[in-house]
C-alpha cells in the first residue's frame, strides 16, 4: 500500500546537511585541538549502557527522572540511551582498568547523546556534546584547567563574549547541614512556591534555587547561600579555585543559585553563556566536579571534574553571526560535451589524485552544464569533446578568468596541483 503522507524524522531531532557540515567540523576539530593542547586522549564509549548506570546520575534529575529513553524487557538487561556521558566515561575508566595506569586520566568525548526534553531550538531530543573529563584528580587546578578549556575552544571558534557562572555546591559532609537550613528558609513560604517547588523542597531542595518560575523568584535572595555554608575543606577548594581562574585571567560571576541539573555534582559548578545576551539564554558549556560519582557506580571512591559542550548550540550560534557560504564540495568538474561516461570517469580519476573531482554525467546539453560548474563555485572545469577526447586531450577552464587551454589528459595532475 503506498502511504497518503511521506515518512519524517522522529520528533526532536535533526539531519546535519552537508551544508552545516563544514562549520560543524571546525567546532569538533577546534575541540579536538583544544583537548590536546592540553594533553586529553579520546574516549568512545557506547551511546546505550545498563538504565541502571545512568539512574546514578540522580533519580531526581530531569534528564532521569523525564526525559531516558529507556528499554525495558522481560528477562533482560533494562537498557537506556545516554542522557549524558559523564556516567559511562566513570565506568569505562574503572571497568578498562585506565585506574591502574601511571598516568591521570584527561579524557574527552565528542558524541551524540539522547534526552526526551520538549524540542525547541537549541534544544534537541539528539545532540552532540563535547565531554572533557579528568578523573582520579583532586586539586582545585583541575577545575579551573577544565574551565579553561572550555574557553579555550569556545575562543577558539571565535565565541568570544562569553559569561562565565560559577558555584560551590559543597560535598557529602557540608551540603546536609546547608539543605536543612533551606528547608527552614522555605517551609514557611511553602504554599507560596509552585507546585513543581513545593514537592522539590523536601526531595531536592538546592533545585528550589534554580527555578526560574517568576513566582518563587523573589524568595530567592533572602535564601541561605551555599558557600556560606561550606566546610573547611570546600571553602578552601572554593578559594582555590576562584585564585586560579582570576590567575589565568577569567572572568566569573558567582552565581549563588547555579546549582545544574544533575545530582552527582559536589564542589565547583560553573556554565558558559553566550555573552551580551539578556534574558534566559540555554548554556554552551556546563560542568562541575563529581567526587561521589564512582562510588555511586559502585567503583572505589575517586574525584572528577569535567564539563560537556553542546555542538549544536555552538554551531548555532556561529550560524547566526555568520551565514553559511556555500562551499564548493569539488574543485574540479569534469564536463563531458556529450553522452561519455568512460572518458569522464577516465579523467575524473586522473584529476583526483591531485584535487576533489566531481564529474556531471547527467544528459543535459552542454551550457547548462556549464551554467551548473559556475553555480557549484568550482574552481576548475575539465571539458571533454568527442574529437579532442579521442586524442586524450581536454580543455582546462578557470573559471575565474575563463582561460582555457587544450591540455593533455595525463599532464592534467601537473596543471591543477
Ligand atoms: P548538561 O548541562 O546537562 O551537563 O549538558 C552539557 C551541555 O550540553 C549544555 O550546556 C548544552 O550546551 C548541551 N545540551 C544539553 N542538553 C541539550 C539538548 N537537549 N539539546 C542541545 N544541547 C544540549 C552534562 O551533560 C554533564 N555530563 C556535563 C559534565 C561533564 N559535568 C561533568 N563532566
Amino acid at each position: 500500500m503506498p502511504r497518503t503522507e511521506p515518512i519524517k524524522a522522529a520528533r526532536g531531532v535533526r539531519d546535519i546537511l552537508p551544508g552545516e557540515l563544514p562549520l560543524w567540523h571546525q567546532v569538533e576539530d577546534a575541540a579536538e585541538s583544544t583537548a590536546r593542547r592540553y594533553g586529553y586522549e579520546e574516549i568512545v564509549t557506547p551511546v546505550i549502557e545498563p538504565a541502571e548506570l545512568i539512574e546514578r546520575i540522580g533519580a531526581d534529575t530531569d534528564a532521569v527522572a523525564k526525559e531516558l529513553y529507556r528499554f525495558e524487557r522481560p528477562g533482560m538487561q533494562t537498557l537506556a540511551l545516554r542522557p549524558e556521558a559523564t556516567a559511562g566515561v566513570v565506568r569505562a575508566y574503572f571497568e578498562n582498568g585506565l585506574n591502574q595506569a601511571p598516568k591521570l586520566a584527561r579524557l574527552y568525548l565528542i558524541g551524540p547523546m539522547f534526552r526526551h526534553d520538549r524540542p525547541q531550538k537549541g534544544r534537541y531530543r539528539q545532540f552532540f556534546q563535547f565531554n572533557v573529563e579528568v578523573i582520579g584528580g583532586a586539586s582545585p587546578a583541575f577545575d579551573a584547567e577544565v574551565i579553561e578549556i572550555a574557553r579555550g575552544w569556545l575562543n577558539g571558534v571565535r565565541i568570544e563574549s562569553l559569561r562565565l557562572e560559577l558555584n560551590s555546591i559543597g560535598d557529602h559532609r557540608c551540603r546536609p547541614a546547608y539543605l536543612e537550613k533551606l528547608k527552614d528558609y522555605y517551609r514557611p513560604l511553602k504554599s507560596q512556591l509552585h507546585g513543581e517547588c513545593q514537592l522539590r523542597l523536601e526531595s531536592n531542595p538546592l533545585r528550589l534555587l534554580d527555578c526560574k518560575v517568576p513566582q518563587d523568584q523573589p524568595f530567592k535572595a533572602g535564601a541561605p547561600r551555599v558557600t556560606d555554608h561550606l566546610c573547611d575543606e570546600c571553602a578552601a577548594h572554593w578559594d582555590s579555585v576562584q585564585r586560579l581562574l582570576t590567575a589565568a585571567g577569567i572572568e566569573y560571576q558567582h552565581n549563588p543559585y547555579l546549582v545544574r541539573g544533575l545530582d552527582y555534582y559536589t564542589r565547583t559548578v560553573f556554565e558558559f553563556y553566550p555573552g551580551g545576551a539578556t534574558g534566559q539564554q540555554d548554556a554552551l558549556a556546563s560542568g562541575g566536579r563529581y567526587d561521589g560519582l564512582a562510588a555511586e557506580e559502585g567503583w572505589p571512591e575517586t574525584p572528577g571534574v569535567g564539563f560537556a559542550g553542546g555542538i549544536d548550540r555552538v554551531t548555532e550560534l556561529l550560524r547566526e553571526k555568520t551565514p553559511l557560504a556555500p562551499t564548493p564540495a569539488a574543485d574540479v568538474l569534469v564536463i563531458p560535451n556529450g553522452d561519455m561516461p568512460m572518458e569522464a570517469t577516465e579523467v575524473a580519476r586522473i584529476c583526483r589524485a591531485v584535487r576533489p573531482t566531481a564529474a556531471d554525467y547527467e544528459p543535459r546539453n552542454f551550457p547548462a552544464k556549464m551554467r551548473l560548474a559556475e553555480a557549484l563555485g568550482v574552481t576548475w572545469a575539465v571539458i571533454l569533446n568527442p574529437a579532442q577526447a579521442a586524442r586524450r586531450m581536454a580543455r582546462l577552464r578557470d573559471m575565474a578568468s575563463g582561460d582555457e587551454s587544450e591540455v593533455a589528459w595525463d599532464d592534467l595532475p601537473s596543471k591543477l596541483a
